[in-house]
């Protein structure tokens, strides 16, 4: 087995699940290993016990494709027996943490201190994580610095009230109905550097205007930086890890959904969501049942008869996912994505050396229905839509420092924007081939 399917395995187990086993607890005491296999076998053997050993929690470290290391968290009870096995099988560890709660408690520290330097809605995108809150006063502020090309909507509210915002930028030329790049960003609550990167576009489009002109010439770019806003500020106040939003569930032991699984095209398949409430992938009683999904479909279909592209920010696994998600087979303009995913890819490889995988979700990963990237192709008719996983970071994945936001947002954009000019490209050419038939 190839080195990177493990790691792609490796995250399949992290993704599904990860924090079913964590969400209440305060991470008092986890302890976090990293273990260096040193051949195949060994990698064969640690699948083995991963499998046998459900409580033992794997983090695919995929920081780049140059890390080794596994990393696997245990719970204080389970840490001794992880241990002993690793010792009997003569695999090489290491203690990275031993209580991973002062882990999250001195990234809290260092985003407040961070926090402290600012005055709202002036803030530095790249000099910590902010709350929603604090995200919609910046997006309210933004019309007034530049009130001929930012233009705030609401699209409606969070199960606990919260109001959805997104952000439309344009040149301030005034042509009205010009195709739309869309792109949102933290339907799952823990993965911060996706709100990071939101507002680092964001202010690319509208304070270095001047570069990005092209751009903004025949588009219109929305931005909706936190979709899960409940999910995202629980994560904020509570608990880090926090996948799903935050409405009770028919199961009263278990809160939340996962709104990339309530998507209404494909949803409740057999694979690639789950039925269960307790599970992070949990799509819902029905597809669309979540007030958060359902703005994000509003926008969508608002946008659907001029949807050049559709950007999902998520985090992490440096991987650009096309549809399908829910079946092997493949949408009629999937080379189209293709070319854009790999003008992406190879964007962010020259700029910094930095790997991506592209390809459709179903290959890459693993299956998923009701996902939101397969009903906006499937539905609202979007001509390019890609889930965009950004870089790791931190310990865990999901929790760089506010030292490593900088880096990832730059390189990511890097990405972003060749993606954006790679849609315009195949616009324009879709465009000649149209007159030419006409004529
Ligand atoms: C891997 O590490 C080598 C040596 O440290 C470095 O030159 C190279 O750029 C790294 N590659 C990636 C993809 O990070
Ligand atoms: C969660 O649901 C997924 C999708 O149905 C399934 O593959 C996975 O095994 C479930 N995880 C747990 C911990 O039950
Ligand atoms: C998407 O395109 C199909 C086929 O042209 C059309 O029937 C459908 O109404 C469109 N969907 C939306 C949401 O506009
Ligand atoms: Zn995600």
């Amino acid at each position: 087995m190839t080195s990177y399917a493990l790691l792609g395995w490796l995250l399949l187990l992290l993704l599904l699940q990860f924090s079913c086993l964590l969400a209440w607890q305060d991470y008092k005491d986890y302890k976090v290993f990293e273990l260096q296999p040193e051949d195949d076998d060994q990698v064969q053997l640690l699948r083995q016990l991963f499998w046998q050993q459900p409580h033992w929690d794997f983090l695919g470290s995929r920081l780049s494709y140059n890390e080794s290391g596994y990393r696997v968290l245990v719970a204080p009870n389970q840490a001794e027996s992880l241990v002993k096995q690793l010792q009997t099988h003569m695999i090489e560890y290491q203690l990275l943490s031993d209580d991973l709660s002062q882990l999250v408690k001195a990234q809290r520290e260092d985003n407040q201190r961070n926090k402290a330097r600012f005055t709202l809605p002036f803030i530095d995108v790249i000099g910590a994580f902010y709350t929603h809150t604090e995200i919609n006063e910046y997006l309210d502020s933004l019309p007034q610095r530049y009130p001929q090309r930012a233009l705030v909507k609401q699209f409606g509210w969070s199960y606990e009230r919260r109001p959805l915002k997104l952000l439309t930028i344009n040149n301030g030329d005034g042509r009205a109905n010009k195709p739309v790049i869309f792109i949102d960003a933290a339907m799952h609550a823990r993965e911060w550097i996706a709100p990071s990167l939101a507002l680092y576009i964001i202010q690319q489009l509208l304070d270095n205007y001047a570069e990005n002109e092209q751009l903004l010439k025949d588009y219109d770019w929305v931005i909706m930086p936190v979709v899960n806003a409940d999910g995202y500020e629980f994560s904020h106040t509570d608990s880090r890890y926090w996948r799903k939003n935050r409405k009770p569930t028919w199961d009263p032991e278990n809160i939340g959904t996962d709104l990339n699984r309530n998507f209404g095209y494909m949803w409740g398949l057999d694979e690639g969501a789950s039925p269960d409430p307790s599970n992070e992938t949990y799509r819902g009683e029905h597809a669309f049942d979540q007030p958060e999904s359902q703005v994000v479909r509003d926008v969508l279909l608002h946008y659907s008869d001029r949807l050049s592209f559709y950007l999902s920010l998520h985090s992490y696994g440096n991987y650009l996912l096309l549809p399908w998600g829910h079946t092997s087979s493949f949408p009629s303009n999937y080379l189209d994505m293709m070319q854009v995913a790999d003008a992406g890819a190879m964007a962010i490889l020259q700029a910094t050396n930095g790997i991506y995988s592209y390809g459709s979700g179903y290959h890459l990963m693993y299956s998923t229905s009701g996902d939101s990237t397969d009903y906006a192709v499937g539905v609202a008719n979007a001509t390019v839509a890609i889930t965009m996983e950004l870089p790791a970071g931190g310990f865990l994945g999901f929790d760089p420092w506010i030292s490593h936001i900088e880096g990832i947002v730059t390189e990511s954009w890097v990405g972003v924007r060749a993606m954006a000019l790679e849609v315009e490209k195949l616009d324009q050419a879709k465009a000649k081939k149209k007159l030419i038939s006409i004529n």
